[in-house]
């Protein structure tokens, strides 16, 4: 590596792309931008949700980042770590910023931000390896701000934002760079102390951690329920349903919310 992590990284901010993450890799594959280069834009015309799935966003009404990480503390085994992680972050900012709503900030596991049930947040994170490391993150994210009119989200979950929850419209910028901000904090902080995320992002998870549903991948008529006693940085989730423990992880099941 040349002298990438000398100077401040970029913000880089752009009125129209098709994706701030494919942005964001294109530049990694032919430049060294320097960790903490972050990218946002107004609007995206092909942004992207997990699975596959596409993100959509009305021109100039939420936020839209990606920001480019080198978390060498962590082995390419705990990358569901930057999970925790950027989850405890947005949320540790919407608590901030919506106060009277806190009880009600949750996430679906693994990493759909929640405000009274309703997604307000996805995240889509993006990692290249070498060897057993995480060589580089892109976190995503995309955080419904000031739109208030939605299609339906495919899989159930309704979106909602900030503006109709606190019934009042935020600043896009500010919100931007308190993310920013919280993120390299909480990076730091993760550095020293692993657990404090790991143990705030099980607090997190939706049902104040009882009464927990998932569904099987493979077999959608396969159930189970129960609550969630421990996470691994790997994202395998441990599973009491009363009278068994079961590991399981993302790959096979998913979080159902009712
Ligand atoms: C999901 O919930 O499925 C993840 C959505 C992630 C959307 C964000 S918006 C900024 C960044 N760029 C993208 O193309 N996707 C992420």
């Amino acid at each position: 590596m040349t002298n990438r992590r000398m100077g401040p990284p970029a913000l880089i901010y752009l009125p129209h792309i098709e994706s701030t993450n494919d942005f964001l890799s294109s530049l990694l594959a032919k430049s060294e931008p320097k960790p903490g280069t972050a990218i946002t834009a107004e609007f995206q015309a092909s942004g992207k949700g997990r699975f596959g799935k596409k993100w959509h966003s009305e021109p100039g009404m939420n936020l839209l980042l990606s920001v480019l990480l080198t978390p060498d503390f962590l082995k390419a085994r705990e990358v569901f770590y930057l999970n925790m992680l950027l989850s405890v972050t947005v949320c540790r900012v919407l608590e901030k910023r919506l106060p009277a709503f806190s009880e009600q900030i949750s996430v679906k596991w693994p990493n759909d931000i929640l405000v009274d049930r309703k997604k307000i947040c996805g995240l889509l994170i993006q990692n290249g390896f070498a060897g057993d490391k995480i060589q580089t993150t892109i976190a995503g994210l995309g955080l419904n701000v000031n739109q208030t009119q939605f299609e339906p989200f495919p899989g159930g979950l309704q979106p909602v934002s900030m503006s109709i929850i606190a019934g009042k419209n935020f600043d896009t910028r500010d919100l931007l760079f308190e993310v920013i901000h919280t993120l390299f904090q909480n990076l730091n902080e993760a550095r020293k102390n692993r657990a404090v995320f790991r143990t705030r992002y099980l607090s997190l998870l939706r049902g104040g951690q009882s009464g927990l549903r998932f569904q099987s991948r493979a077999e959608s008529k396969l159930k189970m329920s129960g609550k969630v006693v421990d996470i691994q940085d790997d994202g395998r989730a441990l599973i009491d349903d009363g009278q068994f423990k079961k590991w399981i992880s993302i790959d096979d099941w998913k979080m159902l919310v009712s």
